[in-house]
């Protein structure tokens, strides 16, 4: 049997439309996927929408729509854009979807059934874009310590689960599981957190209406991240889907992952429910060394990062500009410099020039000396471990020892064929392990260099000039 592999995004909040920073989720997950697919794996890859909740149902209000109007119109628009970016997703899940609200009632009630959940008070803080709840500790000057705004105080009657039962199984789980939660430095933040202790949560509100009502109590409706952490399981409960659980890997940001490592392996346990492997939490993008946002306009959303150097070039640098896990800047300058200088001078000299010479002169076979130098295993293992940037890097220091190879040898000169089919042969090598990160110029190369009838190509990056 095929080993499967089971890669999700968190679901988005369909409030506005997308920006670089879903996208950089989104295209990440991809990779992996068209990754494991060239491997043989039996993928599913899964993206969606967090619907419920008060915030949507404020802006709705606010743009005088029905809630379900309102996200309908924004997941047409999402989903263009997610095509944009030539995303293979498997499946998009909506909370609104009809499988999926059955799934998290059938949880709540074993969750109930178990006397994890239990009637209470809650009082405290709640701030709307996070959809969160906060204590007077954790806030920055009495707003929310992610969206800086000012946060709600609630006061309402509310169903409890019972969190803080979990807290030693979980301290054992990532103990246990080393890479449940990655990367490393990531997980010492929530193993010191979770030891200075787990308060119960509040997963039910009263005030509003727009989302799932909790099976054993109708005027109470769920709270929202307990309805959307619950898509990744969902979506396996669809028939043929239910080999691919438990998720092999959880992409989140990092502002999310208590909700993925704490609360989201809690209910499972609860429910028992096998546990994800693991939950990676990247880092945060922000534009010429500021916040995105939408308030002070400083955002990128998905056309214009495609505009500014092409999908593939995107796709590229943000995957290579910095370490997967880490915080970066994005600049359109630095897009274009790698653009030119890496994708348009490097892979792009390469493809045109060694097509060139094997149009003019042929090419034969003989042993790819010129291989020895390409670390696959290395570049595998990179993949494997998220470490994109360094993959790419080994990748590119290859094709800087074809255009070495090139520049040596002098094919122009010599018509040596044998040479040619190296050059050839290495560019078909270089092609598989790029086309998860760029696929449209995979698919362009494949096309030039799948037959031994070479035609010389059109240049697959042309050079943009860097305005400053
Ligand atoms: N709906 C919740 C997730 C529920 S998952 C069960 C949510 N949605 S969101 O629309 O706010 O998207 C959050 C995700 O967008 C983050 O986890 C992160 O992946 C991505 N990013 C949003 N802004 C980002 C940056 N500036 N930089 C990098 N990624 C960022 O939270």
């Amino acid at each position: 049997m095929k080993k499967t592999f089971y890669v999700t995004t968190p679901i988005y909040y369909p409030n506005d439309v997308l920006h670089l920073g879903h996208a950089y989720t989104t295209i990440a997950a991809d990779v992996l996927a068209r990754w494991h697919r060239l491997k043989g794996d039996d993928v599913f890859f899964l993206t969606g929408t967090d619907e419920h909740g008060k915030k949507i149902e404020t802006v709705a209000k606010s743009k005088g729509k029905k809630p379900k109007q309102f996200v309908d119109e924004l997941v047409l628009k999402i989903k263009k854009d997610w095509e944009k970016l030539n995303l293979t997703y498997d499946r998009f899940i909506r909370t609104t979807d009809k499988d999926h609200e059955k799934v998290v009632q059938e949880i709540l009630k074993i969750v109930y059934k178990k006397g994890d959940i239990s009637l209470g008070e809650y009082e405290g803080f709640y701030c709307v874009a996070c959809e969160a709840y906060y204590t007077e500790k954790d806030l920055e000057n009495g707003n929310c310590p992610v969206h800086k705004k000012k946060v709600e105080l609630l006061k309402e009657e509310s169903y409890f689960f019972r969190l803080s039962k979990y807290q030693k199984k979980l301290l054992e789980l990532y103990k246990k599981e080393k890479n449940f939660i990655l990367p490393d430095f990531r997980k010492k933040e929530i193993i010191n957190r979770v030891e200075e202790g787990l308060k119960d949560l509040s997963i039910s509100r009263k005030s509003f209406d727009w989302g799932i009502p909790l099976p054993f109590d109708k005027k109470h409706i769920t709270y929202v991240w307990f309805d959307a952490l619950t898509n990744y399981y969902s979506a396996t409960r669809k028939k043929g889907k239910e080999k691919f659980w438990p998720a092999d890997l959880h992409l989140v940001g990092k502002e999310i992952l208590w909700f993925h490592s704490v609360i989201w392996p809690a209910m499972l346990l609860s429910a028992g429910i096998k546990l994800p492997k693991t939950i990676f939490a990247h880092g945060w993008w922000t534009i010429d060394g500021e916040k995105i946002s939408k308030t002070t306009g400083n955002v990128i959303n998905i056309p214009e990062l495609i505009e500014i150097a092409g999908l593939d070039s995107a796709r590229y640098f943000l995957l290579r500009e910095i370490p997967f896990g880490s915080d970066g800047d994005f600049s359109k300058k630095l897009l274009i410099e790698r653009h030119n200088s890496e994708l348009a001078d490097k892979l792009g000299n390469l493809v045109s020039r060694v097509s060139a010479l094997a149009e003019k002169y042929g090419i034969q076979k003989t042993e790819n000396n010129l291989l020895k130098k390409f670390k696959t295993k290395e570049i595998e293992k990179h993949i494997e471990n998220y470490e994109f940037d360094k993959a790419l890097n080994e990748i590119f220091a290859f094709i800087d020892s074809c255009n070495f190879y090139v520049q040596t040898k002098k094919p122009w000169e010599t018509h040596d064929k044998k040479v040619l089919y190296e050059l050839v042969d290495s560019i078909r090598k270089i092609n598989y392990y790029i086309s998860p990160f760029m696929p449209e110029t995979s698919e362009k190369i494949d096309k030039i260099f799948k037959t031994n009838k070479i035609k010389k190509a059109e240049p697959l990056f042309r050079k943009i000039e860097v305005k400053t």
